[in-house]
């Protein structure tokens, strides 16, 4: 699988471990920064770059990570088409995906130790969405994209301002 990675200086150490452990299982990471824990950062620039590749495609997951990981979630959920889910454990990983079927987890680098969020990390990129009522759920959400007046096509890079 492709998965975009992206966090700010806060969830960096985090980030670079979930890296190496994607890569090491397989999979191509695409890593879209920061690249340092030293250099203070704003989160929406990489939760918008990981939301776009995902919703453009040239991704089909994405992994997030800032403090807590709400920063960067809520940046993330402004590009149509992505759900972000914010994730502390393997329960709600699951859920992410059976339920909400989300294709970009976020994490919080200082909520969230880094054995608990591979944990995670697996759960979510191993759990299947099941749909039925709860692809109605997500119909409403993807109607409401496309209904705005600021909504853009559906892809590529139809957020706007
Ligand atoms: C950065 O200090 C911090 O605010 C950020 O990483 C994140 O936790 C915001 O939601």
């Amino acid at each position: 699988m492709r998965i975009a990675v992206g966090s700010d200086h806060a969830g960096f150490q985090l980030k670079s471990a979930l890296a190496k452990h994607m890569a090491d299982a397989g999979h191509q990471v695409i890593d879209l920064g920061t690249d340092s824990p030293d250099v203070s950062v704003d989160y929406p620039d990489f939760g918008l770059a990981v939301g776009r590749a995902v919703a453009e495609g040239s991704a089909d997951r994405g992994i997030c990570v800032c403090g807590t990981g709400i920063g960067i979630g809520i940046a993330a959920n402004k590009v149509n088409g992505v759900r972000a889910a914010l994730v502390h454990d393997v329960t709600t990983a699951g859920l992410a995906r059976r339920h909400n079927d989300a294709n970009v987890i976020c994490l919080g680098g200082r909520t969230v130790g880094a054995a608990e969020a591979i944990d995670a990390v697996d759960t979510f990129f191993s759990t299947d969405f099941e749909g039925g009522r709860h692809q109605r759920r997500l119909d409403e959400i993807s109607a409401y994209e496309s209904s705005r007046v600021d909504a853009g096509p559906a892809s590529p890079n139809h957020e706007r301002q």
